[in-house]
């Protein structure tokens, strides 16, 4: 999965910004309509007025995609919290060069404030952050283990290449012991059979925010479920799916490099192991309710009522709207986590997977 999306000489999302839209495979709500990012750019105001305003406040996108959320949500910080933006650093964590190129195309116009980095290691040049991890579609796209229950036992399936040189599942035993624990400590029970999958970069992304946030949120927004809602005895087949075009097509294993790879995400995973990291669950909620909370039903009245002279293009994008509100449209099998740190926190180091204790340096 890390080779069909990352690979540098062909990877789906390394070699190409034509993943998103009409055009590409799949939506994602930074494209569905700008009420998106300027909502959550209300959010990113009031977590700073939190935070009792600090002198350097940090917004860290990780996957930016094609940019569009930074845009929407800058356009409206810079308009209507000046004060805020005069402070701020945009930090675009992207690994794609394909669409590090389309964001820095796309915020042309706010050069001073935005930076770029593909490892969040780097981050250590902005200090111990105070501010925003945000994360729309991010730990989707992240490479997972496949496994699956077995007489009793986790087993993992491994891709193989046939001589005929196509790849196919090859079941055997897990390629790290961790992957057991992980699944202990944030999985549920499966039947026999039943597949499911791991994120182990889920974690060590968690473990990167801890390290790099001193006080402040991670906002991350994707389809999934906690444990138990996601790995129902009803999907056997776990949750690792492709697409093509807007089509979800039979095999993950084809077309590699040409067709997104994507698992929902568990979202038992994210608050158990945040905690190890310092990163406390605040609220865990459906997006369409999270964007009511902000505001989401007036602002769409408000644009309906100014519309008399809308373009073609913004009466399409309205309408579209109402993928934030449909249980079937973006929003309804979409979640929001957030995550919050408190205080500077001393993190003991130990190989992910084993419970950690957190020692509370200040208040
Ligand atoms: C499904 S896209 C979502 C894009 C965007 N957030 C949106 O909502 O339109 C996933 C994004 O995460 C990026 N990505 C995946 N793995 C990454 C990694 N390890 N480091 C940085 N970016 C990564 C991809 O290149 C892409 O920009």
């Amino acid at each position: 999965m890390r080779a069909a999306l990352y690979d540098e000489g062909g990877g789906y999302y390394t070699t190409s910004d034509r993943q998103f839209g009409r055009d590409g495979d799949f939506y994602t709500a930074a494209q569905v309509h700008e009420l998106f990012g300027a909502l959550l750019a209300e959010e990113f105001s009031a977590i700073d007025r939190a935070l009792g305003r600090p002198p350097a406040f940090t917004i860290v996108e990780l996957g930016p995609g094609r940019g569009e959320f930074a845009r929407d949500a800058l356009s409206v910080i810079r308009a209507h919290h000046a004060d805020l933006f005069a402070r701020l650093k945009y930090v675009c964590c992207e690994i794609s060069p394909a669409l590090r190129r389309a964001q820095q195309e796309i915020l042309a116009d706010f050069a001073t404030t935005v930076d770029w980095t593909h490892d969040t290691d780097d981050l250590a040049q902005y200090g111990p952050i105070e501010g925003v991890f945000f994360a729309n579609e991010f730990f989707d796209a992240l490479p997972v283990h496949v496994i699956e229950q077995r007489n009793a036992e986790l087993l993992e399936l491994h891709v193989a290449t046939g001589e005929d040189g196509r790849c196919h599942w090859q079941t055997g035993p897990l390629s790290h012991p961790e992957l057991g624990i992980i699944w202990k400590r944030a999985g549920a029970q499966l039947s026999d059979g039943q597949r499911a999958e791991i994120s182990r970069d889920s974690i060590d992304w968690l473990k990167r925010i801890g390290r790099s946030l001193k006080r402040g949120r991670l906002i991350a927004i994707d389809y999934g479920d906690i444990a138990a809602r996601l790995y129902t005895p009803d999907r056997t087949q776990g949750t690792l799916r492709a697409f093509h075009r807007h089509r979800l097509e039979d095999d993950p294993l084809t077309n590699a490099g040409k067709q997104d790879i994507t698992a929902s995400v568990n979202f038992s995973a994210l608050m158990e192991y945040g905690r190890d990291f310092g990163l406390e669950t605040l609220s865990f909620v459906r997006l369409t309710d999270y964007l009511i909370g902000l505001g989401l039903l007036d602002r769409a009245a408000q644009l309906a009522a100014s519309a008399g002279d809308e373009t073609p293009g913004a009466l399409q994008r309205r309408l579209a709207l109402k993928q934030m509100f449909a249980p079937q449209g973006i929003s309804g099998s979409f979640r929001v986590l957030t995550m919050e740190k408190h205080s500077p926190q001393s993190i003991q180091e130990c190989p992910v997977g084993e419970k950690r204790e957190i020692t509370e340096q200040t208040k």
